[in-house]
């Protein structure tokens, strides 16, 4: 594989080095996989108008996040079973995302205590669901809290968990071959067993208070598609919104995110970030997403297949992913992420 294409063969890589309950686990979608089929060839869909004749010597991709400023433009997603993939799990993406100065969200089915994941000295949040009986999320909250999370992201697009089928002949899902031990260690002992910690249900502005309340972080709100439910999250006091379809992994024939962005972008008018996720492989897909008005995207499946290669293999991921976006800011003429901005016509595309 030539270094060019090192990143765009990741996920193939992971699919012969990965047993395959696990790579399946990693790669699927909800139902018949339309969104998470579609996601990363939506991003194409949208075209650059390059600027020339700009001063390219130096550019400077760093971006402000929620008052920070991160060197990259891009973000590790949360997801669970990290060290599923690699024994190092979430301890490698995250020394992997402090040495790249970058901002890591984790989630918190996660297999590392998050203790181990603040010393590292990565920039972090942590990720929650919140269950029918909210107080049983505090105490995980403020363990994230003493660890050092600067914000929470609510996944809000989780009412139920959306429906996966096993692909494989046997019939095998990742709940049969995986040890539990490497789960949702951050949860209090017999968590799952106390009545109420069902996920909610009846998930609502108001929990974003409650939130911001128990815990004293900015609120993210991850999960969020139409221009209207953002506006509702922003008058609700989101410090930030999150534009995503969960990879894909909930409810099948979502709006692709590439094509839900701009909605957002417009609905929210400045008044607080837009992030975004869904299918960004590669350089040219983070310049997109910031040229359409996202502040910073993140990265749900490529952390977790270049993670078959350990902290290495992130690190290497996350230098050729921020060379792609340097490269590919130059090439339209632009030396900072804000430049980005009217790179592209948003003439809105349907769907998928
Ligand atoms: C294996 C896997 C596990 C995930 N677990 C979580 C999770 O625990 N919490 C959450 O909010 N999102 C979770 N997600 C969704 C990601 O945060 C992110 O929204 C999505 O993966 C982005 O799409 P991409 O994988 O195409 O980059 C998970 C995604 C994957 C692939």
């Amino acid at each position: 594989m030539s270094d060019a294409r090192w990143l765009a063969g990741l996920e193939e890589q992971a699919r012969a080095r990965l047993p395959a309950p696990v790579f399946e686990y990693v790669v699927q979608g909800a139902r018949d996989s339309t969104t998470a089929d579609a996601a990363a060839a939506s991003w194409r869909r949208w075209v650059l108008h390059p600027r020339v004749l700009r001063d390219v010597t130096t550019v400077d991709v760093s971006t402000d996040v929620l008052g920070r400023r991160t060197a990259v433009p891009f973000g590790v997603a949360p997801s669970t079973l990290q060290r599923a993939i690699h024994p190092d799990g979430e301890l490698a993406v995250a020394r992997a995302v402090a040495a790249a100065d970058g901002l890591l969200v984790v989630s918190s089915n996660a297999g590392t205590p998050f203790r181990q994941i603040g010393e590292t000295g990565v920039r972090w949040w942590v990720q929650s669901y919140l269950p029918a009986d909210r107080t049983l999320a505090e105490p995980l909250l403020h363990r994230a809290v003493e660890a050092g999370a600067d914000a929470v992201v609510l996944t809000v697009d989780t009412p139920v968990v959306g429906t996966k089928y096993a692909r494989n002949p046997e019939g095998t899902v990742i709940w049969d071959v995986v040890d539990p031990a490497l789960l949702r260690v951050n949860f209090d002992p017999g968590y799952d067993d106390a009545p109420g910690s069902e996920k909610a249900l009846d998930l609502g502005p108001h929990d974003l208070d409650w939130l911001t309340t128990t815990t004293g972080l900015p609120v993210v709100v991850k999960g969020v598609l139409r221009g209207d439910d953002a506006a509702r999250a922003v008058d609700a006091g989101a410090a930030a919104v999150w534009v995503s379809n969960h990879g894909g992994r909930q409810l099948d024939r979502a709006v692709s995110t590439a094509a839900a962005l701009p909605g957002v972008v417009a609905a929210v008018a400045g008044r607080v970030q837009v992030y975004v996720d869904g299918g960004v492989r590669s350089g040219l897909d983070v310049a997109t997403a910031l040229a359409l008005g996202a502040d910073t995207t993140f990265l749900g499946r490529l952390p977790l297949y270049a993670l078959v290669e350990g902290e290495p293999g992130v690190r290497r991921m996350l230098a050729e992913l921020h060379a792609q976006t340097l490269e590919t800011l130059r090439l339209c003429g632009a030396t900072r992420v804000d430049d980005t901005r009217g790179l592209i016509d948003p003439q809105p595309f349907a769907g998928l």
